[in-house]
């Protein structure tokens, strides 16, 4: 068969080990998709120190590889939305296959990327926008696909990983974690996108997408990021049996779907929370086949450039075959616009932490306003004021209900005269 033509646009950290791994295993790969991957042409603004093109068409232009007739499929790994929206458009249009690891390109402007390849009889793969090196796109929309799947929960962005593991084992401060995850290439070009939570919501939006045949509706996923976390939060969680880790959850419940990024205190004893550093980890729970779990890194050159070299092999494989004979998009043959619940409307468990003067009565007050709210406590512990301070705080853990009761209860509680200051809610999941 004659090799298959790839163009890599971007030659970053992604678009660096892409080229590495294309040309380091070579020959494995050719036995795999049964013809050799040519690296036909390069486009990059800067040339990578870790790649050797001096054999390569290099070229500063990405559109050139667009336009270039010899090129089979165009490998997208420049990030961003909007050069990379058209980039990719233009190689649709000119009858390339695409593959991505471009999560943000695909959450926002997916729908339309999707139709105009079907409409040109091309594919647009994409496993490398989740979960990095873990074939987590794979699992979701082809192993699991006999199941209805129940929910989702990952964690789904290395960076903050990183930085809350490193703030809990190390006392490390956030600012500094961050900066070194920057320097191994794990965070975006814009680090808020890691530590607010868009870049697990891009990841999400695509997830819940090809688990439950919905369309992409990122703008409808809450995001909450992980600037606000303190260590005393981390410390008072490991007391009550929690860690604390920034995850992706989506449940398909009667009242419509769940789709959620924000700070979580789940059991320590569940093996996900125990998922450190860069690792990234996705559970998935299907009604046939229960509870699955896939744990890897989430970024970096090596982990990614796999998934995108996966994606490549498969097109190598398939890229003659009918079109109507390849994995659907998005899954499902038919997509289904399923309402995606506001944040109000989600049930959870809480943990909340009320800072107090230190008076009798307190306790109660709180109490009271809970049980009012027909709110649950689970757990409940009171840490004295420290030497150098006067207030209390009151920790507690809640059973699930619905977020719109909580807010109700937590301005009831800051409105107290003995309350000092905001409470600061986290919602907990036992993910059971
Ligand atoms: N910034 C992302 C992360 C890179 O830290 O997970 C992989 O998508």
């Amino acid at each position: 068969m004659k090799p298959v033509k790839v163009g890599i646009c971007g030659l970053g950290t992604v678009g660096g080990g892409t080229f590495n791994v294309l040309t380091t295993n070579a020959q494995n790969i050719a036995r795999r998709a049964g013809r050799e991957i040519i690296i036909a042409q390069v486009a990059a603004r800067h040339a990578n120190p870790a790649c050797d093109t001096s054999n390569t068409d290099v070229t500063d232009d990405v559109f050139a590889v667009a336009r270039n007739p010899d090129i089979d499929v165009l490998v997208e790994l420049i990030g961003g939305y909007d050069v990379a929206r058209k980039l990719v458009l233009m190689a649709i249009e000119n009858g390339k296959h695409v593959v991505t690891a471009n999560k943000a390109l695909i959450a926002v402007h997916g729908e339309e990327i999707f139709a105009a390849a079907e409409a040109k009889g091309v594919s647009v793969m994409y496993e490398a926008a989740v979960a990095g090196g873990i074939p987590i796109i794979k699992a979701v929309r082809e192993g699991l696909a006999a199941n209805r799947i129940n929910w989702l929960a990952g964690i789904i962005n290395g960076t903050g990983n990183f930085i809350l593991t490193e703030m809990r084992d190390k006392g490390r401060d956030f600012s500094d974690v961050l900066k070194e995850a920057q320097e191994l290439g794990y965070a975006e070009a814009d680090p808020t996108f890691d530590v607010e939570g868009i870049d697990a919501a891009h990841k999400l939006t695509i997830l819940a997408s090809i688990a439950y045949g919905i369309p992409l509706q990122f703008e409808r996923c809450y995001t909450e990021g992980i600037s606000r976390i303190t260590r005393e939060d981390v410390e008072y969680a490991e007391e009550l049996g929690y860690r604390i880790k920034h995850l992706g959850i989506s449940c398909q419940t009667e009242r419509g779907i769940d789709l959620r990024v924000h700070p979580t205190l789940i059991p320590e004893s569940r093996p996900i929370a125990k998922v450190d550093g860069v690792l990234n980890a996705v559970m998935a729970n299907g009604n046939a086949v229960g509870d699955t779990l896939y744990v890897g890194a989430g970024a970096g050159a090596g982990p990614t450039a796999s998934a995108v070299v996966a994606d490549i092999i498969d097109l190598a494989r398939t890229m003659e075959a009918d079109p109507l004979a390849r994995v659907n998009h998005l899954a499902f043959d038919r997509i289904e616009d399923e309402a995606v619940l506001p944040i109000e409307e989600v049930e959870t468990a809480y943990y909340l932490r009320i800072p107090v003067l230190d008076q009798a009565g307190v306790l109660a007050s709180v109490a009271t306003i809970l049980s009012e709210k027909g709110i649950n406590i689970e757990a409940i512990i009171q840490k004295e004021p420290k030497e150098e301070e006067s207030l209390a705080q009151i920790i507690l853990l809640t059973h699930r209900i619905l977020e719109k009761n909580m807010n109700k209860a937590i301005a009831d509680i800051e409105a107290l005269p003995s309350t000092v200051g905001e409470v600061t809610r986290i919602r907990v999941e036992h993910l059971s």
